[in-house]
């Protein structure tokens, strides 16, 4: 069975295109393979170092993961400050990591161009800190987006590198996990390409319906169609998008029909649209309710979450130290 591991920085709300994107293909992945879902606090801090609001925003992720449907019975999940082999195992790793190669990496370019006033040793070491939550559990699949591409595969290379200087065949191979083309982009509602929380274009899974209505009914639209079976200018095709995911497939050769013939109406496909992304919100965001006056119940899974991860964790890192050579007296 392949082991899959998967990460989020911590930092905000999820939205519909994480949901969509990611978590509503996490529950289903969670029966079919050996999962580890974790929220990368540590991560956060090379940017967000925030005390006031870190440990918030991992909450409202822990939450919003157990409300979208993961089960803390079926998959391991956890909080990476929860597991400190993590922290010794970047440790052991940065020894055979090369300044060349971190410098080079696309994400830490973009945060010396972003964040000129903070160029920290983590944002530097990044790469590293995410190779050791992979390694720490062996994973054999990773589901990441285009963007942690360069990543994985710094992680594979450091697993090569550190299998090929101990003669071992320790660290397997971290593969790209694609969930089959069954991968769905959820546009944003302000006609750009991507639904995101620093676009500002997002509808978040713990909006109110009144929220997500307002929010649906001033998605940017055109002047309409002129000619049947003209092609889509982008933010229609965006609106269709979406609707592909929220909506039944009646609703959308409904009003592909309609825009076909000329004769939509972007007020009523957007109503229909509000009320179909209601239909798959709604339930989250009271589940997101009930899970956040239930500290009990959070306290418990996070324990229990930690206490799973530290089982391979701690396997995984006395395995390391005794083939670097490091052992009990
Ligand atoms: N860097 C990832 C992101 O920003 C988050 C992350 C940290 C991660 N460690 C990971 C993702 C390990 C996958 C595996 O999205």
């Amino acid at each position: 069975m392949e082991t899959v591991l998967s990460g989020i920085r911590s930092t905000g709300q999820l939205h519909l295109g994480n949901y969509f994107g990611a978590l509503k293909n996490f529950v289903r992945m969670q029966h079919e393979a050996n999962c580890f879902f974790f929220i990368a606090d540590y991560h956060s801090l090379t940017t967000h170092p925030d005390p006031a609001n870190l440990h918030d925003n991992v909450r409202s992720i822990l939450i919003e993961y157990l409300a979208a449907g993961l089960d803390p019975d079926v998959a391991t999940i956890y909080i990476q400050s929860d597991l400190p082999q993590v922290a010794e195992l970047s440790l052991l790793l940065s020894m055979h990591a090369y300044l060349g190669e971190l410098e080079r990496t696309a994400s830490f370019k973009e945060k010396v161009r972003k964040q000129p006033g903070n160029i920290n040793a983590g944002l530097l070491t990044y790469p590293v800190l995410m190779a050791a939550d992979i390694l720490i559990h062996r994973a054999t699949r990773v589901p990441v987006g285009k963007d942690q591409e360069q990543h994985l595969e710094l992680t594979r290379r450091f697993a090569r590198r550190f299998n090929q200087i101990y003669g071992v065949e320790y660290f397997p191979e971290s593969l790209p996990y694609n969930f089959n083309q069954e991968l769905v982009k959820i546009p944003g509602l302000d006609g750009s390409g991507k639904m995101g929380k620093s676009e500002g274009n997002c509808i978040y899974l713990s909006d109110e319906d009144s929220v997500i209505r307002k929010k649906v009914m001033k998605a940017v639209t055109d002047s309409g169609p002129t000619e049947p079976n003209s092609p889509m200018p982008d933010v229609i095709a965006n609106l269709f998008t979406i609707m592909k995911a929220v909506s039944t497939p009646d609703t959308l050769s409904y009003f592909t029909d309609k825009w076909n013939s000329c004769e939509i109406r972007y007020g009523d496909l957007k109503k229909q649209l509000a009320e179909d992304i209601i239909k798959t919100i709604s339930p989250i965001r009271e589940r997101i309710k009930d899970i956040s006056s239930n500290e009990a119940y959070l306290s418990k899974v996070v324990k229990e979450g930690a206490e799973k991860a530290r089982v391979s964790a701690n396997k995984t890192l006395s395995e390391v130290r005794e083939i670097m050579g490091i052992k009990p007296f």
